[in-house]
């Protein structure tokens, strides 16, 4: 093969990877990055949950719109789980603006029900 083809190729290599990454969501949200990098404090979870969550997800989540929570953390990755609570990727659930230190202590809260 001469050199040209093998860098045409390379192009056309790189370009579909670029497009593949940015279409597929492998790309990080920084928010992500950071929730995952902090100590969540359950206890605060908790009361995130009440107020945010327990309309759809149950008092204690054990389901009621929105499925039972209790083996979430089992079920998806951490990642997953941000992923479902910041972009509303799944009507009727909202999507949430949060802080990294909220998401991390709603993920602890989670994590203590399994
Ligand atoms: C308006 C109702 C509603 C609210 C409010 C809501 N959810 Fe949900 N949630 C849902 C529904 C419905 C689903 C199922 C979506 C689907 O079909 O995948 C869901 C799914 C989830 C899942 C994935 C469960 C699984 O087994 O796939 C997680 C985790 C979750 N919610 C967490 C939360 C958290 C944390 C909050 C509060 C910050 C919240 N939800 C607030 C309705 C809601």
């Amino acid at each position: 093969m001469s050199s040209l083809r093998i860098f045409l190729l390379s192009i056309i290599i790189i370009a579909l990877l670029t497009t593949l990454w940015t279409i597929g969501g492998f790309k990080q949200d920084p928010l992500i990055t950071e929730t995952l990098s902090i100590r969540g404090e359950p206890l605060n979870g908790s009361k995130l949950f009440k107020i945010n969550c327990v309309g759809c997800h149950g008092i204690s989540a054990q389901g009621l719109v929105g499925p039972d929570l209790h083996e979430v953390t089992e079920q998806l990755s951490d990642k997953k789980i941000i992923n479902q609570v910041i972009r509303g990727l799944t009507p009727p659930m909202p999507s949430f603006e949060i802080e990294p230190q909220s998401m991390a202590d709603l993920l602890a809260y989670m994590h203590s029900l399994s």
